[in-house]
């Protein structure tokens, strides 16, 4: 296989951070000396009562411990906020670009520090306080950053569940983290189609009945219900309080947010991340992997409800006292121009997105690129999935004119900040490949028996020692955190992604190893979506594999037997797609169902899944070894009636 190599542009690395041998000897500083390192990076935010121990953390899955900074004090939202406010208070600190290309807003530090103080103290008036959970289910407005900042500013915990998530998805995370209130909105707004918000909240209401208050913001003005003694609008409510809140002072390791994700197997996990060594690494990651120049305009177009939104449109850009972008829409409405001319709109200079974001704009034509200017971009960036060499390249030489360097950025919801990423004045590039770790990070190779692989080598990704914006544990329940993290390869923490390292020390992210599927850079469990199925009353067993998908970079491809006496119609088909999306969410809309009259199995009665897969991948004509099924047969009847993938 031929690689292309892209050096380091000139014109950007005379005015970066960092070059080609400082990263070298920066890195080298960093892991060898982990505790001054971090100890002088944390100064990058400000404390209140400084830290005397920088580092406090265990491997050892007998006594999985994470601190950093454990004894010093501090408060996010002030960091985020107010510090930026005092010094430069009428700069821009969130540019918000609303659905509708006629509709966008600044709101500058000064005016954050008002709105989220008297968020705040709405939340404190519902006798919201330190430690609390707090459920965020709103659209992509800037309530939403208001909200997150103000659970920071009063020491409640926030839990932000993605506004594409069904009511049930919705009331298992209210009931799992036992929120007493919920912030959502009327309806969200997005590609021109209205989304139910208030309404899939009254229904996860009905399940939980921690619940005591539903606090509304006022987006659409469609009509909704409000119940008595339990709904607010948030307009009303804000009137009524002050526009000054204290932010109050936290400990390093008392936790900011739990976020919920998909693993191999189970209910969504909530991962827990605290407050001092998240904000020093989201902080320190988003200067030095995008090369943040103060005044400039920083897109990232994730949404809040993941990670990337938490990480890199809110705490680590506002930390910055950066300019952040948030985009309520979607990149094809009105047409597939919005997102190119969002960026001449606003003067963006660094573009953070999705692979398959980018896939679809491709598949879009050029000419709805080639017809805006552009000129504004310096950095493009991508996370969330492989990106494929032919996406990486059009991205480059269409999106970025050839000019602009891309960070490929591997991470995940529980590393809480980019671990593997080129730095854009030091990195030469490789399409496909995240390249090298970032400051602090030791990541390795190990083969299936946890020998460590040295060099040009291929197996698992394991990282081997901690750094600041690691998460602390599973909320609830630490022994699953154990379990999940540290029990595969001991002392170590386990990705769950696959990886090759090549001959210059580049790390390739092969994809995830486990049961998790990537579809559209979402993260979803096949456990999930298999116990949504079986939950039909018409469904008797399912079995869900992920298969390559051109656009979505995986496809979700599920197996279904049915109950006896059931008919596997076209319709029963439609009928089962319909109730995935209302259990889950869209997001988990099957792509492909094929009815299975059998299930291919072990004698001990476990479901082949490797069999499954390849099946679901069209490549059946190598199932490997097939001697172990109870019924051989059962495989023939599948690849006969495979679905076809065109
Ligand atoms: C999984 C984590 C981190 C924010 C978005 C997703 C995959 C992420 C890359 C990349 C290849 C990537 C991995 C990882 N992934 N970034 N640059 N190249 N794969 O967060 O939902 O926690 O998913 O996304 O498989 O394990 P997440």
């Amino acid at each position: 296989m031929s690689e292309s190599i892209i050096p380091v542009s000139e014109a950007v690395a005379k005015t970066a951070l960092v070059d080609e041998a400082g990263y070298e000897e920066m890195y080298r500083k960093s892991v060898q000396d982990p505790v001054a390192f971090w100890g002088e990076q944390a100064k990058r935010i400000e404390w209140i009562k400084p830290f005397s121990k920088v580092k406090n953390t265990s491997f050892d899955p007998h006594n999985v411990s994470i601190k950093w900074f454990e004894d010093g004090t501090l408060n996010v939202c002030y960091n985020c906020v107010d510090r930026h406010a005092e010094t430069k208070g009428d700069q821009p600190a969130i540019i918000w670009e609303g659905d509708d290309p006629s509709e966008s807003l600044t709101i500058t530090y000064r005016e954050l520090k008002d709105h989220v103080s008297r968020f705040a103290n709405v939340l404190k008036a519902h006798g919201v306080g330190r430690g609390d959970r707090v459920t965020i289910y709103l659209p992509m407005i800037p309530e939403a950053a208001y909200a997150m900042l103000a659970c920071a500013r009063i020491g409640a915990i926030h839990s932000v569940v993605f506004a594409g998530f069904s009511p049930d998805s919705l009331a298992g995370r209210v009931q799992d983290c036992d929120s007493k209130l919920i912030i959502t909105a009327d309806e969200g707004l997005r590609g021109g189609r209205t989304i139910p918000l208030k309404a899939n909240t009254d229904a996860a209401c009905e399940k939980s009945p921690s619940v005591e208050t539903v606090v509304v913001v006022r987006r659409t003005g469609g009509d909704v219900d409000m119940k008595d003694g339990r709904d607010v609008w948030y307009h009303e409510v804000a009137e009524n309080v002050s526009s000054s809140c204290p932010p109050v002072e936290m400990n390093a390791e008392d936790p900011l947010f739990i976020l919920y994700t998909s693993g191999s197997t189970g209910s969504p996990k909530g991962v827990l991340h605290t407050s001092g060594g998240y904000l020093v690494y989201t902080s320190m990651t988003h200067q030095y992997v995008f090369d943040y120049k103060s005044g400039e305009i920083y897109w990232c177009t994730a949404d809040v409800g993941w990670v990337t939104g938490h990480s890199y449109i809110v705490y680590g850009p506002l930390a910055n006292g950066a300019t952040t972008l948030m985009f309520e829409g979607v990149p094809t409405y009105p047409d597939a121009s919005r997102h190119w001319q969002v960026i001449d709109k606003h003067d963006v200079a660094i573009y953070y997105t999705a692979p398959t974001a980018i896939r679809a704009l491709m598949g879009a034509g050029d000419d709805h690129v080639t017809k805006t200017d552009r000129s504004s971009l310096r950095i493009l960036g991508t996370v969330g999935e492989p990106i494929n060499a032919a996406a990486w390249q059009w991205y480059y030489d269409v999106v970025g004119d050839g000019r602009c360097p891309i960070v490929d950025t591997w991470w995940q919801t529980e590393t809480g900040g980019i671990l593997i990423t080129p730095l854009p004045g030091a990195t030469a590039l490789k399409p496909g490949s995240a390249t090298k770790p970032f400051f602090g990070v030791q990541p390795a190779v190990v083969d299936a028996n946890g020998n460590y692989l040295e060099g040009a080598t291929e197996g698992n990704l394991v990282i081997t020692d901690s750094w600041p914006g690691q998460m602390r544990t599973v909320y609830g329940d630490h022994d699953r955190f154990v379990q999940t993290y540290f029990s595969a390869y001991p002392g170590n923490y386990f990705s769950g992604d696959g990886c090759r390292r090549d001959e210059d020390g580049y790390y390739w992210i092969t994809g995830r190893v486990d049961d998790v599927i990537n579809v559209s850079g979402h993260r979803m469990g096949t456990a999930e979506i298999e116990s949504a199925l079986v939950a039909h009353s018409k469904v008797a067993e399912a079995a869900v594999v992920g298969y390559p998908h051109d656009l979505k970079g995986q496809g979700i491809y599920a197996y279904v037997t049915l109950m006896g006496g059931e008919e596997p119609t076209e319709e029963l088909r439609k009928e089962l797609v319909q109730w995935v999306r209302r259990e889950i969410g869209p997001i988990a809309s099957p792509d492909l169902i094929q009815f299975a009259p059998g299930l291919p199995k072990t004698r001990s009665g476990k479901i082949m899944r490797r069999i499954l897969r390849k099946i679901a991948e069209d490549s059946f004509e190598n199932l490997g070894d097939t001697s172990t099924l109870a019924d051989p047969s059962v495989v023939d009847n599948l690849v006969e009636h495979r679905m076809n993938r065109a």
